[in-house]
């Protein structure tokens, strides 16, 4: 299986907004950024997200944020959101990654193949600590936060912290 994790660009694969039709709105406290009412509106959407990658006319109390698309052999299976830095907000719920896999692809290991890749992202951006937030029940986001390393920080009004410190992924891309 090959996978490769692709930031967002302008324009876009086609495949992406069939993704982003098939994820629907979010759920599990994932909201998903790339649901829009048509194709027209989801091109309209696309500059302005990149424009929040670079902090550009971001929403009130918002970080920049990067979207990651993971493919596998060619089709887009999920994707990422990744927040350059924490506020309060997001220390409470949401954290520094958020990331949904598409209904079809889901318990393939690919939602532990994206998280792995987004770590690997964080730590190119200086991130030597990443927090993850996730519903108490949500079972199979636990196990790809575990699978990565996650260690559960604290259970609080039904939401779990995790953190995963990235020194291990820095000193992986440092390697030959
Ligand atoms: C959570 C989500 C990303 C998991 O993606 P995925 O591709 O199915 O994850 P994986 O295939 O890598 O599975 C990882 C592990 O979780 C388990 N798992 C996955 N979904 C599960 C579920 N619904 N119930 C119980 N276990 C589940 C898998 O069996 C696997 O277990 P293992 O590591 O012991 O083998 C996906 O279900 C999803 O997009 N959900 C909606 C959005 C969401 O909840 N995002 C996270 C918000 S915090």
């Amino acid at each position: 299986m090959a996978f490769e994790l692709r930031e967002l660009a302008v324009p876009e694969d086609k495949k992406i907004y069939e993704m982003a039709r098939e994820i629907g709105p979010g759920e599990n406290g994932f909201v998903n950024s790339l649901y829009t009412a048509g194709y027209s509106k989801f091109l309209n959407l696309l500059p302005v997200l990149r424009d929040y990658s670079s902090g550009i006319d971001l929403p009130p109390g918002h970080v920049p944020q990067t979207l990651y698309f993971l493919y596998a052999d060619g089709r887009p299976v999920g994707y990422g959101k990744l927040r350059h830095r924490l506020t309060d907000s997001l220390l409470v719920t949401g954290g520094h990654i958020g990331y949904c896999i598409r209904p079809t692809a889901r318990r393939r290991g690919y939602g532990t193949a994206l998280l792995s890749g987004l770590l690997g992202k964080a730590s190119e951006l200086g991130i030597d600590r990443v927090l993850l937030t996730c519903e108490e029940g949500n079972e199979g986001s636990r196990r790809v936060i575990e699978n990565n390393g996650g260690r559960l920080a604290e259970l609080d009004n039904r939401y779990c912290r995790y953190w995963i410190g990235l020194s291990n992924v820095q000193a992986a891309a440092g390697r030959d």
